[in-house]
């Protein structure tokens, strides 16, 4: 049994790993430590709310007297490391709180973890330091450039690529100075449930539905490998599980498409849906298809962002051979559930794009 700090566990993924790791692993005491920035919503983790071995503190990973006594009175002996500033524009607009959670703030979390872990009379007799990382790390590819393997070196390009290349710099320190039980994982690009509607799918869905611009920076060109959240958590937990201390595991999706190919995809899925379910048209009334056009009508192609990445894709031949990882859910699939639940979801999704979101969206994207 398990007693594990979650950070950023109100996020997309964070949020995700809690409902998952709970479902497999019920008898674990699990601590929800977040923030609550404009990415973190309780409303992710409800149900789980009134389970006697979860809580929830809405509290800054920087904040080292919170952490120091999380740690201890909690008796906690593994990190799942999910909290971070974590979208590439806002890092290109706004970069300071990016090295302040993603650098100082993941370094707080290892210098407590290592004085109640290593130094400590009452240190729990094993422990783990998971930390959640990005391909972005490994900078931008070519279209007949090798995949990411974990042996690539580190080129990141945006300064939210930067901030975690050096946070994982900072959990290898930590493993090979002081010996502190560690591993990370560096994965793709997440999409599903309770995704923040500023990153590309939800984005586009949210947009298509209330009948507005969908901004596709540049030529559309570029590439990302898509992964479905589960496939991500189940990822992670195998690493907990089987990984080798001071390793890093590759996780992708094996899915490589370009960004236009993704927005083309959900617009034609929508399409066929107003058809297949016409009540959609009450809900929806400014959606396209209730005035009978295209939802790709509303394609626009944008300013490019700046320094933008080409292409990620991940060699995750390590992680299938050494964990037996490999990604479950079917691209087309994983698309269709994400697009369902974000129809059933409309109340989360108006909700959480209340407020400062989308002032900042509006001064950003015109
Ligand atoms: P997210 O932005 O949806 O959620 C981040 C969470 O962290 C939020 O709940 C926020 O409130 C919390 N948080 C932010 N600053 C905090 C602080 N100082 N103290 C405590 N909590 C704080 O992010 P996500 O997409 O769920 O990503 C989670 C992790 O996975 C990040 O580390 C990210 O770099 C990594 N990652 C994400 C993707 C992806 O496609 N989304 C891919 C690879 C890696
Ligand atoms: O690769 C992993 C990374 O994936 C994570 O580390 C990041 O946290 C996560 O945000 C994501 O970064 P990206 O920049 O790849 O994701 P985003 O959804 O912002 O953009 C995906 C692609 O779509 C990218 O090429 C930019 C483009 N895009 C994005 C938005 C929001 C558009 O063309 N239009 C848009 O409006």
């Amino acid at each position: 049994m398990r007693r594990v700090l979650v950070t950023g566990g109100a996020g997309f993924i964070g949020a995700n790993f809690v409902r998952y790791w709970s479902e497999r692993h019920p008898d674990d005491h699990v601590v929800v430590l977040d923030a609550l920035t404009y990415a973190g919503n309780r409303e992710n983790l409800a149900g789980l709310e009134s389970h006697d071995a979860f809580r929830f503190v809405h509290g800054d990973i920087g904040d080292q007297p919170l952490v120091e006594s999380l740690i201890k009175e909690d008796g906690l002996d593994t990190i799942v490391h999910f909290a971070a500033e974590s979208h590439v524009d806002r890092s290109i607009h706004e970069p300071d709180a990016f090295i302040q959670t993603n650098v100082s703030g993941t370094h707080t979390l290892l210098k407590v973890a290592r004085e109640a872990w290593l130094d400590s009379d009452s240190a729990p007799g094993d422990h783990l330091f998971h930390h959640v990382s990005t391909d972005e790390v490994y900078g931008t590819l070519g279209r007949d450039d090798p995949a990411f393997t974990e042996k690539t070196a580190y080129a990141p390009n945006s300064p939210y690529a930067a901030s975690k290349a050096a946070s994982d710099h900072l959990v290898r320190a930590y493993h090979h100075t002081y010996g502190l039980n560690v591993t990370t994982s560096n994965c793709s690009n997440n999409y599903g449930p309770y995704q923040f509607p500023e990153k590309l799918i939800p984005l586009m869905i949210v947009n298509a539905l209330n009948g507005k611009v969908l901004p596709v920076y540049g030529d559309g060109s570029n590439i990302r490998d898509w992964l479905y959240v589960e496939d991500h958590c189940r990822g992670i937990e195998l690493v907990i599980d089987k990984g080798k201390k001071g390793e890093t595991y590759n996780i992708g999706g094996d899915n490589e498409y370009a960004n236009i190919d993704i927005v083309s995809t959900i617009c034609s899925a929508l399409d066929k849906l107003f058809v297949t379910q016409p009540e959609l048209a009450k809900v929806f009334p400014d959606a396209p298809a209730v005035k009978g056009d295209r939802t790709d009508t509303l394609i626009t192609f944008v300013k490019d962002r700046l320094g933008h990445d080409w292409r990620y894709a991940i060699d995750a031949t390590r992680s299938s051979d050494t964990l037996g990882y490999s990604p479950q859910e079917d691209f087309n699939s994983g698309l269709t559930r994400t697009i369902d639940w974000m129809i059933e979801h409309e109340t989360w999704w108006r909700a959480v794009m209340d407020g400062s979101y989308r002032d900042w969206l509006e001064t950003n994207y015109d």
